[in-house]
C-alpha cells in the first residue's frame, strides 16, 4: 500500500458501527453536554465565560466526590485510601488555578459586551461551591438562602451544613487516637464553624513534636494545610481577576462585588484549619547547633577612668528586676558565663556579666582545651585584682541607672570571680554577695570588715585550689558572723557549679548551692513570688480542668518531670508536652483526688505531701504503665518535690511506694516481704496506728 493511502485509513480494528454499541459520544453524554453552551448574546466571548465555568463546576463535581469518599475512610481509621484522594482534590485545585490564566485573556471591555445578559446570574449561587465550602468546615447557614428555589440542592446543602467538615472528621480521628480531645468537641450539631479549642491544639503540639510517632496524622494535617492552602489561592486569584474586569462596581448576583470578596469574613474564614492548624510557633527556637538561643545583648559601659568594655546582659521575662552581676571565671564571658546569666534572668534577673579581662584583650570568650586553660591562666598573671574591682563598680553604676533594674543589685561570682564577689561586698555598695569556689580569699580576709550585706560562700572539698585547711580558715574567720554562710559540698571538685565543664561538674551539689544562692538573692531582694498559688494553678491544670496547654504554660521554657518509681514524665517542653497530652492528663482516673498533709515552702521549692487517692478504671501510664485496669481503690502517699525558676515551674520530683501500689491493685502479694498496702496510707492519717508491723524483730527488742 502507498505511504499516502495508509496515513489517510483508520488504524486497524478501529469500530466505526455504533448502530448497536456504545459510542465516546454515548458513554459520556456528549450530545447534552455540548449543548449545554447556549450563549444568550450574539458576543464571540460570552462563551469562554460560559464554558470556563461549566468547566470549573465539573471539577468541583469531582472534587466532592473525593472529599465525600476521603471523609468516609478518615471516619474508617483507613487513612491511606483518604491521603490518595485528597491528593487528587489537590491536583483538581491546581487546575481550577491555572484557568485563571485562560479567563484573564477576558478584557473588561469583552466582559461589558454580555455582562447585561447574565441578569442575577453569578458563580455565587453556585452550589456545589457552597457544598465545598461546608465540606471543608466554613459553615454558614445564611448562604442556604439563594437555594431556597431548589428543593433538592437546598436538602443537600443543609445536610452538608449539620454534618462534620472535613476537619472536623479530623478531629474526631484524633479523639479516637487518645490524643485527648476535649468531649465537647464531639458533637451532635456540627452546623457552626469550629473555633480554637485547647485540646486540639495540644493534640496537634503531640503530633508535630513527634512526628515520627504520628506519621499518618501529620501527614493528613499536612494534606489539609495544603488543600485550604490552595483553596485561598483560588480564591484570591478569583478576587483579583475580578478586581480586573469589573473594578469597584457590584457583582451580578447583587453583592458589593470585589469588596465582598475580599471581606476578612469571606475571604480568611473560608477554611477553619488554617487558623487553627499546627504551626510553626509550635516548635522551640534553636540555633543551628540546635541550642535554645541566647536571650541576651552585649552592651557597652563607660570604665571610671575612661573607655569602655563590653558586657552580656539578660533581661528577665517581665522585662524588669532587681541587678545582679555575674564575675567571670578566668575564661572570661564565654558560653557558659552566658547561660549562667540567661538562667538567673529566667530567675528574675536584669543579669550583666562584664568583660573583666578587657584591658588585657576585650572580648575574651574561652573554652577549656588546654591551650584555652594555658591561655586564662596567663589572662589571669595579667590581670589586674583592684582595677577589675574598679570596672565591677562601673557596671554597678550602669546597672543601677538602667530603667529596666528595680534599684537593688546583687553580685554572684565564680573562681577568680569568686574572689572578686568577696571584694565586692567588702569595697562596694552592693546588696548581696555569693562566692562559689573563690580562690585566694584566705589572703583577703583582712577586708572583711568592709562587709556589710550578706555574703554566701560555697566551697567544694576536693578543689585543689581552695583546700580544706584554707576553708577551714576561712569559716573560722567568719565563725558567728550571722550574715555570711559558709557551705562546703563533699565529694565535689573546683567548678562543680560549670554545666559546661564535664569532668568537675555536679549536678546534685550545683542544684544544692542554686538553691541556697537563689535564697540568699530572694531575701534581701525578692522578686517575692507566690509559689503556693503557681503550685495550685498548676495542679488545677493537671487534674481538675485537664489542659496541656495551660499545664505547659505554668512551666518554663525547659521544665522536666520526673515520677520517680516509674520514670515517666518528661525533659523539655517538647517531651513534656507530649507525656501530658497523651499519658498524663487524659490518662486520670475519674475519681482522682487527693488527701494533702503537709506543705512545707522554701525559697524556690515546694514540697507537698499527700495521699494520692484513686480508682484504677483505666490504664495510668504514668504510674501503673502496662496494667490493666483492675478496678481497685487505690490510696497512696505521695510526695511532690517543686521546683520553681522565677515565676514558673522549672522541675517536679514526685515519689510514692510502687509496692504499695502494687499491693493494693493486687499484683503483688506482699507475703514474706516487707511490703505493705493501703495500711501505709492510713499510717500517715493516723499515727496511732501501730509501727513496725513489718519487723518481727520488734518483739525481741520488747522491754522484758
Ligand atoms: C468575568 C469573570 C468573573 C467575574 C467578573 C466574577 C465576579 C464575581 C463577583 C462580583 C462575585 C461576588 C458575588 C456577586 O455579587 O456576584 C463572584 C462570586 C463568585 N464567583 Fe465569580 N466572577 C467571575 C468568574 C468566575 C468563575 C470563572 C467562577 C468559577 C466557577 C466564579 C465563581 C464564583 C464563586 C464560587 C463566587 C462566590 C464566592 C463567595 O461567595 O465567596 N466566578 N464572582
Amino acid at each position: 500500500m502507498a505511504e499516502n493511502d495508509k496515513k489517510n485509513s483508520l488504524p486497524e480494528g478501529a469500530a466505526t458501527d455504533f448502530k448497536d454499541a456504545m459510542s465516546y459520544g454515548d458513554y459520556l453524554g456528549l450530545e447534552q453536554l455540548l449543548t449545554c453552551q447556549e450563549p444568550r448574546s450574539e458576543q464571540h466571548d460570552e462563551m469562554l465565560f460560559i464554558i470556563i465555568h461549566q468547566a470549573t463546576e465539573l471539577w468541583l463535581k469531582l472534587a466532592l466526590h473525593e472529599l465525600n469518599a476521603a471523609m468516609m475512610h478518615i471516619r474508617s481509621n483507613d487513612l491511606p485510601p483518604a491521603f490518595k484522594m485528597l491528593a487528587r482534590v489537590s491536583r483538581i485545585q491546581a487546575q481550577l488555578i491555572q484557568s485563571w490564566g485562560v479567563l484573564s485573556t477576558l478584557t473588561p471591555a469583552d466582559y461589558m459586551t454580555f455582562r447585561e445578559v447574565l441578569g442575577s446570574a453569578s458563580g455565587f449561587q453556585s452550589h456545589q461551591y457552597r457544598l465545598i465550602e461546608f465540606t471543608l468546615g466554613n459553615k454558614n447557614e445564611a448562604m442556604l438562602a439563594p437555594h431556597r428555589h431548589d428543593r433538592a440542592v437546598h436538602a443537600r446543602l443543609t445536610a452538608a451544613l449539620e454534618a462534620p467538615s472535613l476537619y472536623e472528621e479530623t478531629i474526631c480521628l484524633l479523639a479516637r487516637r487518645g490524643l485527648g480531645i476535649d468531649t465537647a468537641q464531639i458533637k451532635l450539631d456540627w452546623s457552626e464553624t469550629h473555633q480554637p479549642d485547647d485540646s486540639v491544639r495540644s493534640a496537634w503540639l503531640s503530633v508535630y513534636r513527634d512526628t515520627e510517632a504520628h506519621w499518618d496524622l501529620y501527614e493528613l494535617a499536612e494534606k489539609l494545610v495544603d488543600l485550604e492552602d490552595r483553596f485561598q489561592q483560588w480564591r484570591f486569584q478569583h478576587m483579583t481577576t475580578v478586581a480586573r474586569i469589573i473594578g469597584d462596581k457590584r457583582g451580578t448576583g447583587g453583592t458589593s462585588g470585589v469588596s465582598y470578596l475580599r471581606h476578612p469574613s469571606t475571604y480568611d474564614s473560608s477554611l477553619s484549619f488554617g487558623k487553627y492548624a499546627p504551626n510553626y510557633n509550635y516548635y522551640p527556637e534553636k540555633t543551628s547547633a540546635g541550642r535554645q538561643e541566647m536571650n541576651g545583648k552585649m552592651i557597652e559601659i563607660a570604665a571610671d577612668d575612661g573607655g569602655s568594655f563590653g558586657a552580656y546582659v539578660a533581661l528577665p521575662e517581665s522585662g524588669s528586676g532587681a541587678g545582679l552581676i555575674l564575675l567571670q571565671e578566668i575564661f572570661g564571658v564565654n558560653q557558659n558565663m552566658r547561660e549562667v546569666a540567661d538562667l538567673f534572668a529566667e530567675e528574675g534577673y536584669v543579669t550583666i556579666v562584664p568583660d573583666l579581662f578587657w584591658r588585657i584583650e576585650p572580648g575574651v570568650a574561652l573554652g577549656y582545651s588546654e591551650d584555652e586553660f594555658n591561655k586564662a591562666i596567663d589572662l589571669m598573671g595579667k590581670f589586674d585584682v583592684d582595677q577589675g574591682i574598679e570596672d565591677i563598680g562601673a557596671t554597678l553604676k550602669a546597672l543601677r541607672a538602667m530603667e529596666v533594674c528595680t534599684g537593688k543589685a546583687g553580685c554572684i561570682g565564680f573562681c577568680l570571680g569568686g574572689k572578686l564577689a568577696y571584694l565586692t561586698a567588702a569595697r562596694k555598695d552592693i546588696d548581696v554577695a555569693v562566692s562559689f569556689y573563690g580562690v585566694g580569699i584566705e589572703g583577703l580576709l583582712g577586708e572583711s570588715g568592709g562587709i556589710t550585706c550578706p555574703l554566701q560562700m560555697h566551697f567544694a572539698a576536693l578543689d585543689q585550689y581552695v583546700p580544706e585547711p584554707t576553708v577551714a580558715q576561712i569559716s573560722d574567720h567568719f565563725a558567728g558572723h550571722a550574715d555570711v554562710d559558709i557551705y562546703v559540698y563533699a565529694n565535689v571538685d573546683h567548678a562543680f557549679y560549670n554545666h559546661s565543664r564535664e569532668a568537675s561538674y555536679n549536678r546534685p551539689a550545683s542544684m544544692m548551692a542554686h538553691s541556697r544562692t537563689i535564697a540568699a538573692l530572694h531575701k534581701v531582694m525578692g522578686p517575692h513570688f507566690n509559689l503556693e498559688a503557681l503550685w495550685d494553678d498548676h495542679l488545677k491544670f493537671e487534674f481538675e480542668t485537664r489542659n496541656t496547654p495551660d499545664t505547659l504554660a505554668t512551666m518554663v521554657g525547659e521544665p522536666y518531670v520526673n515520677h520517680i518509681p516509674t520514670m515517666t514524665g518528661g525533659t523539655g517542653f517538647e517531651e513534656l508536652g507530649r507525656f501530658y497530652a497523651n499519658h498524663f492528663i487524659p490518662q486520670m482516673p475519674k475519681d482522682t483526688h487527693f488527701v494533702p498533709i503537709s506543705r512545707t515552702v522554701g525559697a524556690d521549692r515546694v514540697v507537698d505531701e499527700m495521699i494520692f487517692c484513686f480508682t484504677h478504671d483505666q490504664e495510668v501510664d504514668w504510674m501503673l504503665p502496662g496494667v490493666a485496669p483492675t478496678g481497685k481503690q487505690v490510696e497512696i502517699p505521695l510526695i511532690a518535690v517543686v521546683n520553681f525558676r522565677g515565676g514558673k515551674l522549672y522541675n517536679e520530683h514526685i515519689y510514692w511506694d510502687q509496692a504499695s501500689v502494687l499491693v493494693q491493685i493486687g499484683k503483688l502479694d506482699p507475703e514474706g516481704l516487707p511490703v505493705a498496702g493501703v495500711e501505709i496510707a492510713k499510717k500517715v492519717m493516723d499515727k496511732t496506728l501501730p509501727s513496725n508491723t513489718l519487723m518481727a524483730r520488734w518483739a525481741v527488742s520488747a522491754p522484758k
